[in-house]
């Protein structure tokens, strides 16, 4: 409903929201949408480096059965808790002879004596950081850029002390 006179008065009450002066609000909401995308800003980087990670564990875990090869297993198969793609022998082999056949998975917790590139280029393309395919039976992954690097995000976070 519109007063029968816009005076002054009127106005200034208008103008107002919850007894605040509408100018103090518009100020106040400005400087708190500010701090809160300064700090969704300054949380970017670790917010989606964690994402990486989550994602990097997924197809660790789900997809590339990593630690079927990587993890050692007791005498009775199950796995040795603790030691979780730490590097383990093998414990089948080919039924006939395959060419560079490898007996053991090396460690990939932490991805030791890897840097972060090396590691992203091998899961992309195959090749090892002595220019070489890594022996069968590991896998040759050809994996997208955003893949490989959550795979690595995420085995570099097992030991973060390796970085
Ligand atoms: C079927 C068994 C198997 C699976 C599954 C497997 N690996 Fe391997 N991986 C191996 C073996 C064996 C080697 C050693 C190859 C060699 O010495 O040539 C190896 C080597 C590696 C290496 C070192 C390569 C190099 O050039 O030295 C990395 C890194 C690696 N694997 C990561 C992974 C990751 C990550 C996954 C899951 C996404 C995975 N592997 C799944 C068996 C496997």
């Amino acid at each position: 409903m519109l007063p029968d006179r816009l005076d002054k008065d009127w106005l200034g009450k208008r103008l107002q929201f919850r007894g605040l002066p509408l100018t103090r609000v518009v100020v106040l909401c400005s400087t708190l949408l500010f701090a809160v995308s300064m700090a969704a800003a300054g949380n970017k980087p670790t917010a989606s480096h964690s994402k990486l990670i989550v994602q990097g564990k997924y197809l660790v875990e789900n997809l590339g059965m990593c630690k079927d090869c990587h993890s050692p297993r007791n005498e009775k198969g199950d796995f040795i808790p603790g030691r979780y793609l730490e590097g383990a022998k093998l414990d089948f082999l080919p039924m006939h002879p395959v060419p560079n056949w490898a007996p053991a998975a090396p460690a990939i917790a932490g991805l030791p004596g890897w840097t972060s590139a090396e590691a992203i280029r091998f899961f992309m393309t195959g090749i090892g950081k002595n220019g070489k395919l890594a022996g069968p039976p590991m896998p040759q992954f050809r994996l997208s850029r955003r893949d490989a690097e959550a795979v690595v995000a995420y085995l570099k976070s097992l030991r973060p002390e390796d970085e």
